[in-house]
């Protein structure tokens, strides 16, 4: 029998040695692995039961080692064996939990995974990609590593929310022929937030500017990993901006970081090149089983983000009434100004001295002056205000 392309990688090319455009940015698809297909697959192919297939076909080992029965219970007899390299539990939950088609989904290794994917799949050497700043590093460190060159564009002031400059992000992406937009939003590190309204003001500018200039608009990636906090997404953007990739994850609302998946979500054709570039099966059995689970349950990532605001606002408060200067967050962080990088340096010294570890920027970064605190268990965040008491505002 011939290799199938499983049907968990809809959006995969179907013959893995083909070469292609990646949607007219010069960036050529690899040659792609097409997957193994899945044991649910073949026993229905060959209308045998699921327990009757046994994969010869893939280097695996019979059985997992003594110790995984310990630490992988129920897991355990699935561990030697690779993930379905489709995922179709995982991309079914996920195309509920989000409200999108499977086909519009790719299961990756965190968001970061997605990141990687998207910079490989969009950007060539020599291409530019223009981030909204100050935000999360990843998405100068994935462009970067591509050869690509980043162009910054600041975001409004705190007075204004950290909004985007939305103007200056289209004339940046005109001025520099940009294939690549990197939005965060929620914003890490500003904790703000941008009504999707707006970035749909920022698309249908850069949609207009393509038309124009008779180009095609550059592929836009709103990194959601915080959008649960604030319970609105980007997504539905993607029907009047096919170029529009977003980013989700576990890591955050749902409180998996350590199981380490996340989503790309764009419309098939856009994620057809993402999906090029992935490895096989780079989200581990257990890892999907979880993801799966708590995606089926959206009522534990609810109570989660619901006693993560309210201890938000209880730090946000009582931070402030000590003579702090906290941002107004819509996440699970707060931004807190101090009157001098310096001052900053000091209270993270102070703070590390009793085991609290703040997020601190470097020197030439434009929140130098400011730590990033993350909103942890109620029991935590009295640590840390306790210590803050002590600290200079
Ligand atoms: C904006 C943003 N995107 C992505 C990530 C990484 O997410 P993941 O754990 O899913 O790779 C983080 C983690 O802090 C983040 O702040």
């Amino acid at each position: 029998m011939t290799q199938v392309q499983g049907p968990a990688s809809p959006v995969g090319p179907a013959d893995g040695g083909a070469t292609g455009s990646a949607g007219g940015d010069g960036v050529r698809t690899p040659p792609t692995y097409v997957w193994e297909p899945t044991t649910e697959f073949l026993a229905a192919s060959y209308g045998l039961p699921r327990e009757a297939i046994v994969r010869f076909d893939v280097n695996t080992s019979p059985v997992p080692p003594d110790m995984a029965a310990v630490l992988a219970g129920p897991f355990f007899p699935v561990l030697s064996e690779y993930p379905p390299s489709d995922y179709a539990a995982l991309v079914a939950a996920g195309a509920a939990a989000y409200g999108v088609a499977p086909e519009e989904l790719l299961p990756t290794a965190g968001a970061d995974e997605a990141l990687d994917l998207s910079a490989r799949a969009f950007l060539r050497e020599g291409a530019t990609a223009v981030v909204a700043t100050p935000t999360y590093a990843m998405y100068r460190i994935v462009s970067e590593q591509r050869g690509a060159r980043v162009v910054g564009v600041p975001r409004l002031g705190p007075s204004l929310g950290f909004a985007l400059d939305v103007p200056a992000l289209a004339a940046a992406v005109s001025e520099h022929d940009a294939r690549l937009v990197w939005l965060c939003e929620p914003n890490n590190p500003t904790g703000s937030y941008e009504p999707p309204e707006r970035i749909g003001r920022l698309l249908a500018a850069l949609e207009a500017a393509a038309v124009a200039a008779r180009s095609t608009p550059p592929v836009v990636v709103v990194d959601e990993a915080y959008a649960e906090f604030v319970g609105h997404s980007t997504l539905e953007l993607r029907h009047d901006y096919p170029r529009l990739v977003v980013i989700r994850t576990l890591s955050k609302a749902h409180a998996l970081a350590g199981v380490r998946v996340g989503f790309a979500v764009a419309r098939h054709e856009t994620l057809a090149p993402i999906v090029s570039f992935r490895a096989p099966a780079s989200v581990g059995t257990v890892s999907a089983a979880l993801a799966e689970a708590a995606l089926r349950n959206p009522r534990l990532a609810a109570e989660n983000v619901a006693r993560i605001a309210e201890q938000r606002d209880r730090m946000s408060r009582e931070l402030a009434a000590l003579g702090w200067a906290p941002y107004p967050s819509r996440t699970n962080f707060i931004l807190v100004r101090f009157s001098s990088p310096a001052a900053a340096a000091a209270a993270a010294e102070t703070l590390l001295r009793r085991g609290l570890v703040p997020r601190q920027f470097d020197g030439d970064h434009p929140f130098a002056d400011c730590l990033r605190l993350t909103v942890r268990s109620d029991e935590e965040n009295t640590r840390l205000l306790d210590v803050a008491r002590e600290i200079p505002a």
